[in-house]
């Protein structure tokens, strides 16, 4: 399982880079706001930036939810670097728009995916890579991993090629989960990606030897 962290923050993407586990990033509005990256140069001088440290592929998100608007936008963001990621909303002017870019050999991302059919249909218009929001479903009291598990399942039975690319991931147990139930990819916060790291065991073990080595060594 690959993984992305899901953020626009140069120094967090770096971090993850240096820790050594780091496939792609991917980034949304919300989180590109967040840098307060605004904009049209801001915007492609900071998806440069981006691209210049990462080797994996990079999600970049279009605004624009018209057939022709993301179209223009997708192939203008595709155009900043070999690694970009066209980031679709999972409507149904982003699903021609999946399969248009398909068709174009431009690489995507289905994002704002909720449900196993909305599922079915990115895969069918050729999506490259596909966002279902675990943490979001969860909010609404229904059950995202159940999500990856059926689309997981779908893709199998169907030999369909897109990616799960888990999102709106919060925690280490999320990322746990997800790769049970046949995520392709998880997109997180560096900080649930340390998560992972985290075990009282681990620590108390480690003090011990440390206590022992020194103990036998003066
Ligand atoms: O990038 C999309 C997704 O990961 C957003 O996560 O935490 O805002 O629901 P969140």
């Amino acid at each position: 399982m690959k993984f992305f962290v899901d953020t626009a923050n140069l120094d967090q993407i770096k971090e993850a880079k240096d820790f050594g586990i780091l496939d792609g990033v991917t980034t949304n509005p919300s989180l590109m706001a967040k840098e307060g990256i605004a904009g049209a140069k801001a915007v492609e001088d900071h998806y440069k930036a981006i691209c210049e440290i990462v080797d994996g592929d990079v999600s970049a998100e279009v605004i624009s939810t018209n057939f022709q608007g993301i179209i223009d936008e997708g192939e203008y963001l595709a155009s900043l670097a070999p690694n970009i990621v066209v980031k679709v909303p999972m409507i149904k002017d982003g699903v021609k728009a999946l399969s248009y870019f398909a068709g174009k050999g431009i690489r995507t991302n289905c994002t704002l995916v909720f449900s196993a059919g909305q599922a079915i249909l990115a895969a069918k218009a050729g999506a490259t890579y596909l966002s279902p929001f675990i943490g979001r479903v969860d909010d609404t009291s229904w059950d995202g991993i159940q999500l990856i598990s059926d689309i997981a399942e779908i893709y199998a039975i169907q030999g369909y090629e897109t990616e799960i690319l888990a999102a709106s991931i919060r925690n280490a147990k999320h990322i746990v989960d997800a790769a049970k139930a046949g995520a392709d990819v998880v997109t997180c916060p560096l900080s649930s990606i340390l998560g992972l790291l985290k075990h009282p065991l681990t620590d108390i073990g480690l003090a011990k030897f440390l206590a022992d080595h020194a103990k036998a060594n003066g």
